[in-house]
């Protein structure tokens, strides 16, 4: 990796490196209301705050002498195998970033050979995303809906276009407080970002053509607000499909253990990038004791504040599998479309790969070995 980086110093091309630059260069490049609904996290964000502090309590203890020459960051979940322990986040409405929205993003993914995870919200539908990346890896987010047959429905259009995962989102059966979004009076669904998936006799869908606040506000409680989401409804849905099924914002053990007794097949630790319930523990510290009671049964991801190849390195040494990235790839989809997306995960695959083996890790198996101390 001393070669990329030297490569890169000598490069006239530069693309922001540290997170906090992107973020700035987003900021300048995006609409205010767009850039506050996508950086923002919900009441006072004290978690979005905690989801950066928190790694910094975890220290790695790193060991020398034990040739790391042979760097292998490959993963394998549910039988493919991947070259870094890396996903992409389901993230919707990226059209607020950029008119390409998902199609840049996932073809960017696809560069990399990193699973793109699109959005029930998605600017793009599942065929239109399918048609111009073709079997590159993918996953289909749930969220699901009052309406159950509009969710199950998704489902099976993801499982046609050879989708490989479900995940379904456990922490959005409503939308958190997010006071940034109040102040701007800013809603992405009442712009009719996020559609592509409902089809017209979709509920939601049906409620939107002509744009009436009111039209679209009985839409969302119609259809993405779904507070009697429970236990049965995952075993409904493990029933309707043949793929994987992951939940998506587990933070309690209790919870994570109860997946493992509904026949989940992986979990994702998220607070969903503190946009859902302020105050909430952060994943970094919710995943020790996690990936305890799952003991390896299942594959644990984890997102919420990955930045930097050492977040990755911390996340796998205290139990998780892979992580997913989120704001960094939006912002860089903002600053520079599909190139910039290419440019970031290019980027950050190398601060992977440099933070592993400056740990004396290898593989992947070498950095769950490492030692990581609390502070
Ligand atoms: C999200 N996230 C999200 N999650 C999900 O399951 N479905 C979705 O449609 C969205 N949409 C969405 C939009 C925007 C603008 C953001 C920033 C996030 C949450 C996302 O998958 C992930 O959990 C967080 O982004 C992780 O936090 P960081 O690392 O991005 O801060």
């Amino acid at each position: 990796s001393n070669d990329v980086f030297l490569q890169n110093i000598s490069s006239d091309e530069y693309f922001p490196v540290p997170f906090e630059e992107l973020e700035e260069a987003a900021k300048q490049k995006i609409d205010a209301s767009a850039f506050g609904y996508i950086q923002s996290g919900a009441g006072g964000e004290e978690t979005l705050r905690k989801n950066n502090t928190s790694f910094s309590k975890y220290s790695i203890v790193p060991t020398f002498l034990k040739d790391v020459s042979k760097l292998d960051t490959s993963i394998t979940l549910f039988g493919r195998t991947y070259p870094y322990p890396l996903l992409l986040a389901p993230v919707g409405m990226l059209k607020l970033a950029d008119e390409a929205a998902d199609i840049a993003v996932a073809k960017a993914a696809a560069a990399h050979q990193i699973p793109f995870i699109q959005s029930t919200v998605s600017s793009y539908s599942i065929e239109e995303i399918t048609a111009a990346t073709g079997d590159s890896p993918k996953w289909f987010q749930l969220y699901w809906s009052n309406h159950r047959e509009t969710a199950f429905n998704m489902v099976k259009r993801a499982e046609k276009a050879g989708y490989e995962a479900i995940v379904l989102t456990i922490d959005t059966f409503s939308l958190g407080w997010r006071e940034t979004d109040l102040k701007n009076r800013f809603s992405p669904l009442m712009q009719g970002f996020g559609k592509a998936n409902y089809e017209t006799d979709d509920v939601f869908l049906a409620s939107l053509p002509n744009q009436q606040p009111e039209s679209v506000i009985q839409g969302i409680k119609d259809n993405i607000n779904h507070p009697s989401l429970n236990w049965d409804d995952i075993r409904e849905l493990k029933k309707r499909t043949t793929l994987p099924v992951l939940l998506k914002g587990i933070l309690h053990p209790e919870d994570a253990l109860q997946a493992t007794r509904h026949g989940v097949d992986g979990i994702i630790i998220s607070n969903h990038g503190g946009r859902q319930l302020d105050g909430v523990i952060s994943s970094i510290d919710a995943l020790p004791e996690i990936a305890a009671i799952i003991d390896g049964k299942i594959p644990v991801l984890l997102d919420s504040g990955i930045r930097r190849g050492s977040d990755v390195v911390k996340a796998i040494a205290l139990g998780a599998d892979a992580v997913l990235l989120g704001r960094p790839f939006v912002y860089s989809l903002a600053v520079g479309g599909e190139t910039g997306v290419r440019n970031y995960l290019a980027n950050f695959k190398q601060d992977v790969q440099a933070s592993t083996t400056l740990s004396g890790a290898a593989t992947m198996q070498d950095l769950r070995d490492l030692t990581i101390t609390r502070t």
